[in-house]
């Protein structure tokens, strides 16, 4: 049955069908297992496998922050706190308060005249601006504006003309359309510029990090991610008032008292604790991992890459709910699927990439990134229909090369990179006659998979990728094995090791072939034990 239908599957007319092909047998899998259908005695075989399924949905639980229980969170309500932050960010923790943003998307006019393929265009950053502020409910975009700059670094950031211009713009847009706020797209402002354009527009000014927080705000839902974004926000207010101190603006603009800075220091020893209570609790998970032995790829890539999408497509999980907006997922998670010799695969889902960010505002992020580095492959979602797309790959590979470096403690001979499996995603918004696109073509390096999470294209070959890498890195192997037709060896072959297929052995009826994935250390123990 499951034959027929992997054969339907690569029917030209059942393209219609595929979704529900794919749930079909994901499904006739999980019934075979559980004995409904199948062979003699299969349910009592199953029955141990079904068990340590059970343990692995629980583990799934566990990773989407449930096992994080524990975590004492109630500090994180702090109105002391809040104010500090606000003062710092301009946002406050109320999403629902609407905005009408102008966007300004800085950027420096001898540098966007190079024309390398990593370098991102004004037009591009300003795209992805409108997509962040997109991100975040009852926020509107009233216009948005690239701004030619000499350089990023002046105090007033724009030349008196361009301020001109702008200031009467912002008069205007305050009045016909009631501006509330003004978004420079740049990684961080100093206190001192913001302070002089606030000064200047009467408007608060964010920048990239208090927008990328308010929106981090609002997406983590776990204990973990919540701790990890309230950490993700010292930093930036600790520069900001160091920044005002420096510029010896206290009294008109931003300071902390002592008391202020001691519910900072607080709040980190804090937090600092409760990420290393976390931290343990993910090795410990990991451990467990390890020793039910399940092969483990982490799904990486630019944020709105379709890592969710691509997970959902190749497990059927339908309570994974992908969404148009950036950094929609926060938490690491874990999802099981079959690879085509069924043996099974835990998918990791992780926290998306973003450029032009501090890299402090990640690095609280690192402690779940590094379950991405220990697995045993990466696959690297990209979307091929993003003009950006050569960039953000780049920015993806020369993260996770970083992180590999400080998870090995700065040493750089000591640091290991799991095998990357490039995936180009998104092939349905590309025209399929098209010329390789300068992202592609630079890409070409590289073996890339083309396929669409969406459509459900190109998966089989890529399942199949996935298959000969992830045994080759565990050290697997496909094997055919004669044993005694509903005897021990079947029973003990179907707990500990991946059944590909079974038919009977035509030359005795009493044996069976059975094609099974198993790795060395498995196999012995079968060879101790029957042999
Ligand atoms: P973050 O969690 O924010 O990092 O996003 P992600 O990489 O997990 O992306 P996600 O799967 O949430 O998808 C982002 C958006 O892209 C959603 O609206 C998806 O429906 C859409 N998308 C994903 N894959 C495809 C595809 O193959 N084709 C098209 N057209 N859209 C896709």
């Amino acid at each position: 049955m499951t034959k027929c239908l992997r054969l339907l599957r690569h029917l030209p007319w059942t393209t219609q069908l595929r979704p529900a092909l794919v749930q079909f047998q994901t499904r006739l899998k999980y019934t075979q297992h559980q004995g409904v259908k199948g062979i003699r005695n299969r349910k009592s075989f199953f029955e141990a496998q079904m068990q340590s399924g059970q343990q692995a949905e629980s583990e799934q639980e566990t990773d989407t922050g449930n096992g994080t229980d524990t975590l004492d969170m109630r500090f994180l309500d702090d109105r002391a706190y809040d104010e500090v932050a606000g003062g710092a960010m301009r946002i406050s923790r109320d999403v629902a308060t609407a905005q009408k943003v102008l966007i300004l998307q800085p950027y420096v006019k001898w540098a966007a005249k190079r024309n390398t393929p990593d370098d991102v265009k004004p037009n591009d950053q300003l795209t992805e601006a409108t997509a962040l502020i997109h991100s975040l409910p009852n926020w509107k975009v009233v216009r948005g504006l690239k701004v030619p700059l000499e350089s990023l670094e002046r105090k007033a950031l724009f030349g008196s003309g361009k301020m001109a211009e702008l200031k009467t713009l912002v008069a205007e847009l305050r009045q016909e359309q009631q501006l509330t706020c003004l978004f420079v797209s740049k990684g961080t402002l100093s206190f001192a510029q913001k302070h002089f354009l606030e000064a200047e527009f009467r408007l608060p000014v964010l920048d990239r990090y208090s927008v990328v927080i308010q929106i981090l705000r609002l997406h983590a839902t776990s204990a973990e991610a919540r701790l990890q974004v309230a950490m993700a926000e010292l930093p930036y207010i600790w520069a900001q008032a160091k920044d005002a101190s420096m510029t010896q603006t206290r009294r008109q603009g931003y300071s902390l008292t002592d008391l202020q800075k001691e519910i900072l220091r607080s709040r980190e020893r804090k937090l600092r604790a409760e990420l290393d209570r976390v931290r343990r609790q993910r090795q410990l998970l990991r451990q467990k991992r390890k020793q039910q032995n399940y092969p483990i790829a982490a799904v990486v890539g630019y944020t709105n890459a379709g890592k969710t999408s691509l997970i959902k497509a190749l497990t059927v999980e339908d309570s994974l709910q992908p969404r148009n907006q950036l950094f929609a997922t926060l938490d690491v998670t874990a999802h099981g699927g079959f690879l085509p010799c069924n043996l099974q695969l835990i998918y990791m889902d992780t926290v998306g990439f973003m450029s032009d960010l501090p890299t402090n505002l990640f690095e609280c992020f690192v402690a779940t990134l590094e379950d991405a580095m220990l697995a045993d492959i990466i696959i690297h979602v990209q979307d091929l229909s993003h003009p950006c797309h050569a960039a953000q790959s780049a920015h993806v590979e020369s993260t996770l090369r970083s992180l590999a470096f400080s998870i090995a403690g700065g040493d750089s001979t000591a640091s290991h990179m799991p095998p990357i499996i490039n995936v180009y995603n998104k092939c349905d918004l590309v025209p399929a006659s098209a010329e390789p696109t300068a992202a592609e073509q630079e890409g070409s390096r590289r073996a890339a998979h083309r396929i669409s999470a969406r459509a459900l294209t190109g998966l089989d070959p890529l399942l199949q990728d996935i298959e000969r890498q992830v045994l080759a890195v565990t050290g697997r192997r496909k094997l055919q094995m004669r044993v005694p037709n509903g005897g021990p060896e079947m029973a003990w072959l179907y707990k500990n090791a991946a059944v590909v297929f079974t038919e009977a052995d035509e030359k005795n009826p009493e044996r069976l072939l059975m094609q099974v994935v198993i790795c060395q250390r498995t196999l012995e123990q079968f060879k101790r034990q029957f042999c």
